[in-house]
């Protein structure tokens, strides 16, 4: 199934799994956020994630390919904006 992007409005300190789920969205989480499974991967442009997201963490370095982070793939559950308020696009592999 090919998912479509959709756009969200970012809550400081609330995940990007969070944020998909309060749009009901299904992006593949398996392990509820744990950061284990890998599941629930997203893409955020770079210029984004330098100025809004937390830098990934070791499980998203562990889970994720350096190709892939270089692309902008994170997961939703260990991706955090550091702000409140704005509104983002988020891809899906
Ligand atoms: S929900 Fe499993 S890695 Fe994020």
């Amino acid at each position: 199934m090919i998912m479509k992007p959709f756009k969200i409005t970012t809550e400081r300190m609330l995940n990007i799994l969070a944020h998909s789920q309060m749009e009901e969205r299904e992006i593949g989480s398996r392990c509820g956020g744990y950061g284990e499974c890998g599941g629930d991967r997203v893409i955020i442009a770079h210029e984004l994630q330098k100025a809004y997201f937390n830098p990934p963490t070791n499980a998203e370095r562990d889970q994720l390919t350096p190709d892939q982070l270089k692309q902008g793939m994170r997961l939703g559950c260990q991706c955090y904006p550091n702000v409140s308020g704005i509104e983002i696009t988020l891809h899906l592999p």
